[in-house]
Parts: C-alpha cells; structure tokens; sequence
C-alpha cells in the first residue's frame, strides 16, 4: 500500500517543495494542512494530495485523525525568522514548542513515524569547525539575549524526541536544515526590513531602491542549502531505506557552501545585474554597515560560522548536494523576477 504522509505547513518554505518532490518521484499520498495554499498551486491539482486549510492550534481534531490514519507524520510548521525570536519570543515558544509537542506527543501514543524539524540554530555559538550532531557541543548565551529562544526551544523538542524514542520506542528522525534557499523561502514583496531570511531581505532590497544592509559588517558565515537538495534528503529520510533513518538525527547543508553575508550580497549584486529589467537598480545598489544591536536589537546575538558535517547523511541516506552558491542565486532569481513558476520551470528543463 502507498506510503501516507501527513504534512503540517505543507504551503510553507520547505513544506511545498516536499510535496512536489513527494508528487513527482514517489507515489505517496500527502495529507497537507496549512493557513493557506498560494504555494502549491500544482500540488492542488494532484490526485495523490489532499489538502486542508486549517491552523495546527486550532483544528486538532482534524490532525489527530489524520495522525492516525497516515504512516508518517512531518510537522513543518514553525516561526523561524530571527527578528521574530528577539521581537515576539512568546509567541515563538506558544507555536514552536507548545503546539508541537502536542504533535509529537500524538505519535508516541498512536505509533507513528515522527520526521521531525530540528535546526542548525541548535548549535549556536560552537567553536567546532563543522558541526557534528554527535560530538559537538550546544552554545548559547545568556536569558537577555532572547535570539536564542527558537534553539532553546528545538533542542527541548530534540531531547524530549530523542527521550521518546529511547524509552517509548518512538520511531523518529531528526532532521536539521542549514540555511536553505530557493523560490518560495519568504515573500519578497512583504520583507520589511528584519522580518525574512537574509537572502529574501537583499532581493527585496535591491529590487526597491535600499541599501543592502550588511549586519556587523557581513563578516559572519553561513553555509547555504538549495532548497531542492535539501528537500531530497528529507525524502530519503521519510522513505528510510532498510530503516536507514530511524533514530537518527542528520544534518542537512551544504559545507561546500560556506559564505560571508558580505560575499552573498556581492554575489547577489552581481548576478541580479546579468536581468537586463533589473540591471539599473543592481548598478546603484549601495551596501551599509549596520551594528547587530542597531538591526535587531539588544536581545540578539549572532552566530559566526556555521559549517555542518554531513557525514552521517552521506554514509546513511547516500545524500550529497550539488546546487553551487550562483546557480542557487540564479534559480532563485529567475522565479522572482522572470516567472512565479519554479515546479513548471524545473519540469521544462529536465
Ligand atoms: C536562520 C533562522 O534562525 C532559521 O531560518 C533557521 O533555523 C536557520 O537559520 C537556518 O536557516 O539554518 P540565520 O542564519 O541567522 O538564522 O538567518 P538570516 O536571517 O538568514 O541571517 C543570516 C545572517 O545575515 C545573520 O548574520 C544576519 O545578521 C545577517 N543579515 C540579515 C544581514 O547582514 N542583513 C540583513 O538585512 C539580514
């Protein structure tokens, strides 16, 4: 029988391009709620998915129901934008941690198979060079800074998961995404200045006119993920070949991908001159430097390197990522400023 996937946030970031890979290389069924659908227009249509528009802290009837009908579950639905961890922690803690662990509590009880959102966040400040999710340790700074509320947080979830699989025989993975990018990430007309990821916030800024604005100079590292590499993986983890995947935690990045903010947003530039509509703004574009404390606030604290070990995921999932840092760019912008369209794009150059 075909494998049936639950996905809580299926129109989010990493929740659509799941479904669309889910749809085209396997023939699961997906189960998919979210607050709306404007990202998976072609997953819509599919036969195989079926879609609820539904709030996880409000229709939990319909997700547990739903927990006891499919054989995985994925819940994707989360706050994770660093502005909003300093600007609105609570809110951060009610969704992330509360309404989650009532998620993952229901799997214990029915059985079913957790893949559940861990983070790179989780390693904050180590020193290690690339970060193994074995060895290395976990560093945060003190309560005032509340930036580390959202890695406070999926480390309680990673233990409480962990502790649930070793006592209760939970079967789960973790999965721990390093800065992914791709189409989709967040709305680059609705990034005002601080609330998207990084990438999201300089389009935004170039297409209007702004100074890129480079936080503490841009001197801090970064190891960028595309979307669609990262999203294999999280495939190959939910069809866990020969149990590969079970109990395990992986992370999820690219280190053949570790960049400067500054280098980013020079790449970014760069590549953003080659639309001929967009050339004027990417020639006028200026870059300013900002404090940390000045951009988000005092509560915030940055991370300076972030460079995962993939190990574990090419020994056990046979997972390697191939997209480079301006092909990643490229395709991104391609679907920003030429066609809203990736999946329809991604299919006419197979
Ligand atoms: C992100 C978020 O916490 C999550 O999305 C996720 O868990 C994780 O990392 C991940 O994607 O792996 P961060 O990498 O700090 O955290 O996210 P960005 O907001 O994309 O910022 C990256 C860097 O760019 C930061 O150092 C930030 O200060 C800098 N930045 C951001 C600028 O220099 N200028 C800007 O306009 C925006």
């Amino acid at each position: 029988m075909a494998r049936k996937v639950l996905i809580l946030g299926v129109n989010g970031f990493i929740g659509s391009s799941l479904s669309w890979q889910i749809l085209t290389r396997t023939d699961w069924e997906i189960y998919g709620m979210d607050m709306s659908c404007n990202k998976i227009p072609h997953c819509i249509e599919h036969e195989r998915f079926h879609f609820f528009e539904g709030d996880i802290t409000i229709n939990k009837e319909w997700i547990a129901y739903h927990i006891r009908k499919c054989d995985v579950v994925v819940p994707l639905v989360a706050i994770a934008t660093p502005s909003l961890y300093v600007k609105d922690p609570i809110r951060v803690y009610d969704l992330d941690f509360e309404a989650n662990m009532q998620i993952v509590k229901q799997c214990v009880k029915y059985k079913k198979r957790l893949i559940f959102p861990s983070t790179s966040e989780i390693y904050g400040m180590c020193a290690d060079k690339e970060f193994d999710e074995y060895s290395s340790n976990l560093v945060l700074g003190p309560i005032p800074k509340e930036r580390w509320i959202y890695s406070c947080i999926k480390q309680l979830l990673d233990r409480v998961i962990w502790a649930y699989g070793a006592h209760e025989g939970l079967d789960f993975t973790l999965f721990r995404p390093f800065n992914f990018v791709g189409p989709k990430l967040d709305d680059i007309n609705d990034a005002k200045e601080g609330s998207s990821r990084v990438v999201t916030q300089f389009i935004h800024n170039i297409l209007h006119g702004r100074a890129i604005k480079l936080v503490d100079g841009g001197k801090q590292r970064r190891s960028f993920t595309f979307i669609d590499d990262g999203v294999d993986a999280i495939v190959r983890i939910i069809e866990n070949k020969d149990n590969c995947a079970s109990g395990r935690i992986f992370n999820i990045g690219n280190p053949k991908m570790d960049f400067s903010i500054r280098e980013l947003a020079e790449t970014l530039v760069d590549l953003v001159k080659t639309y001929p509509d967009y050339k004027h703004l990417a020639d006028k574009v200026v870059f300013e430097e900002i404090s940390s404390e000045e951009y988000y606030g005092s509560a915030y604290q940055d991370v300076s390197h972030r460079v995962p070990s993939v190990r574990e995921a090419k020994e056990r999932l046979g997972w390697e990522p191939t997209t480079d840092l301006r092909t990643m760019l490229k395709l991104t912008l391609d679907y920003h400023l030429l066609h809203q369209d990736y999946e329809l794009n991604a299919l006419q150059t197979k």
